[in-house]
């Protein structure tokens, strides 16, 4: 496992578990706190525009089986705005429409990944225990 914990249940899904219902969720941060918060927060530094953008690029793009949420702290605000696509648990970073177009295009179409934009386990920070 590549979290910055050490997992204690292991993997979670099972040969049983139903498929999918998507075929991604893309969770993109729009939390607001107040300015001069020493966390900041991702609305702050442009979130909502470029979430309501990233919807409705990818229904353009007909991206049916990806669904792209809202969602509240993710807990890296201090390097977002941040996004984290699931099933992959991949996280990235993005400051531009043209981020957002090439996560789509690269990561949700192709099946890649934006390796520049990508935030990893140890750019933190850290989960408390
Ligand atoms: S405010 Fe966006 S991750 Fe916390």
């Amino acid at each position: 496992m590549s979290a910055n914990v050490e997992s204690k249940t292991g993997r979670r899904s099972l040969p049983t578990d139903p498929a999918p219902y998507y075929e991604a969720q893309v969770f993109v941060c729009t939390n607001v706190r107040p300015e001069g918060h020493p966390r900041g927060c991702c609305s702050a530094k442009g979130s909502v525009k470029l979430r309501d953008y990233m919807k409705a690029k990818a229904k353009q793009l007909g991206l049916k089986t990806v669904r792209i949420n809202i969602a509240g702290c993710l807990d890296r605000c201090e390097l977002g705005p941040d996004m984290v696509i699931y099933p992959e648990g991949v996280w990235y970073a993005y400051k531009t429409e043209a981020d957002i177009d090439e996560i789509l295009k690269t990561h949700l179409i192709e099946g890649k990944r934006v390796e520049r934009l990508m935030l990893k386990p140890a750019d933190g920070p850290f989960v408390k225990e």
